[in-house]
Parts: structure tokens; sequence; C-alpha cells
């Protein structure tokens, strides 16, 4: 069957792929129970993230921005609402799917970087790859690119302690970037560093944002890194209280 050539269903899938919501909470709410108390984290939280963004949760501590992600990256399951992943409602997929998603799809940043102490930069960047069972020539491509794209094919052999603190959090973004997730998720990415180098961090990721054409979300409670957001999304008690988009308020 030959299909015609149609500008405008190009251009509107084109536009789709950009515009559609990666990640969509619908009347979120995320209770944990603490002995006999219950503590409300979240509270009817509704949001999108766009595709291809750098969308920024921003709040202060005990805000609720870490359950937040955890709901997102599919750590943990909300106690009322939907939390859906390209239109795929998260509570439907059985244990295993999930878990193939998450090493598949989900890239994940932490703020104490949380990288594997007994194996150098390369094999830390390198090691979800083998999770995956990327044959070995693959993985070499992906992961002497990855290690050069954040600036440290010089200390492909160090292993964590021989790093600064910096240097581990770029480590952590080209393991979370190196399979090619749909969504990265940083909680805090720069809590653990001075300023400056947190500024570095942010200014790294946002250029991965765009040269990976990837979606980028994050937490700081650090309002001064939220410059360069395309949405930022302040949560404040467990609420959205404000969501500010680029050029504009919504
Ligand atoms: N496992 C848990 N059990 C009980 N309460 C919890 C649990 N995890 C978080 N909380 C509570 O939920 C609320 C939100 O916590 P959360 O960790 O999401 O905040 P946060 O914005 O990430 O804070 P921070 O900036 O300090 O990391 C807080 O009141 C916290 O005490
Ligand atoms: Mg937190």
């Amino acid at each position: 069957m030959i299909i015609a050539a149609d500008p405008e269903r190009d251009f509107q899938a084109a536009n789709h792929l950009t515009v559609a919501p990666v990640v969509t909470l619908s009347h979120v709410a995320k209770t944990y129970r603490a002995g006999s108390e219950n503590v409300p984290a979240l509270r009817d939280v509704s949001l999108s993230i766009r595709s291809r963004t750098f969308s920024v949760i921003v709040g202060p501590s005990g805000s609720g921005k870490t359950t937040l992600l955890n709901l997102i990256g599919c750590i943990d399951t909300p106690t009322v609402g939907t939390v859906a992943i390209r239109g795929q409602d998260v509570a439907l997929l059985n244990d295993n799917a999930l878990s193939e998603f998450r090493a598949q799809r989900v890239g994940f940043i932490f703020q104490n970087f949380s990288l594997i102490p007994v194996l150098s930069a390369w094999e830390n960047i390198e090691y979800p790859l083998m999770l995956l069972g990327m044959p070995a020539a693959e993985r070499r491509e992906r992961t002497t690119r990855m290690l050069e794209a954040v600036g440290l094919t010089d200390k492909r052999g160090h292993r964590p302690n021989q790093l600064s603190g910096g240097q581990k959090q770029r480590v952590a973004i080209a393991r979370a970037l190196v399979k090619g997730p749909d969504f990265v998720l940083a909680d805090e990415p720069t809590a653990n560093l001075d300023s400056r180098t947190g500024a570095d961090i942010i200014s790294l990721m946002r250029r991965m944002q765009e040269e990976h054409s990837t979606t980028f979300i994050f937490s700081t409670h650090d309002d001064h890194l939220m410059a360069h957001a395309d949405e930022t999304f302040s949560i404040c008690d467990g609420q959205v209280v404000d969501h500010v988009t680029r050029g504009g308020s919504c």
C-alpha cells in the first residue's frame, strides 16, 4: 500500500512528539503510615510533564518532592489517584513489567551519587547496560561516548572515592543517560555540592537534556538553580501551589 505524502499530518505527528506528556499525575495523594499516625505527603496533585523538557520541582524540606519523584519513577505507588507514563496507567502493570520499565526507560540521579564503590567510573556507567544484556561492543561504544560527553575520559579508571563530588555526579549523569531513557529523574542532584559545582552540574544536565532530546525532571530546594527550567512546579505541604512555564505562568 502506498501512503500519500501529507505534510500537515507529518507536522502534527512531529508536533505531538514534542508536546505529548511523558508523565501525567491525576488527583494523586500519598499518605504514609508512621506508627499509629497518617502522614499526608502529597494531596490532590495533578500535573503533566511534557516530553523533552527540563522540568523542576521546587519546595522546602518536607514538602513532598522525593515522594513525587518516587511516584513518577514507579518506585512507590499513590494512595489515591493515577500515575500515567505516556498514557499508560502504571497501576495496571505487574511487578515484572514495572521493573523492566524502570530498567529500560528511567534514569535516576541521586543526591548522594549512589555509585558502586568497587567499580571504576567507566564500569559504573557501563553497569546499567550489562543489566539490560547489551552486547559488549555496543556497551563499550556507548560508555566511551558518555564518559567523553561528561568530560571524564581521563578519569575512566578512577573509583568513586578517587573522584570529587562534582566528578561523581558527572558519572551519575552519564550512568543515567547511557541507556537512552525516556526520562531522567534527579532528586536534589546538587544538594551535596558547593554552589559553583552545583551550577556546573545543572548546566551539564541542561546540555545533556538538549543534546539527547530527553526529559529531565529534577527536584531542588534551591530556587537559584531554576533559571534554565522549561517548567517549574512549586510544591508546598504536598500540594502544587504554582506552575510556571518558561515565557509565562500557567
Ligand atoms: N517513609 C515515610 N514514612 C513516613 N513519613 C514519610 C516517609 N517518607 C516521607 N515522609 C514524610 O512525608 C513528607 C514529605 O517527605 P519528602 O521526603 O517527600 O519531602 P522532600 O520535599 O523530599 O524533603 P527534603 O527536601 O528534606 O528532601 C514529610 O513530612 C516526611 O516526613
Ligand atoms: Mg527529598
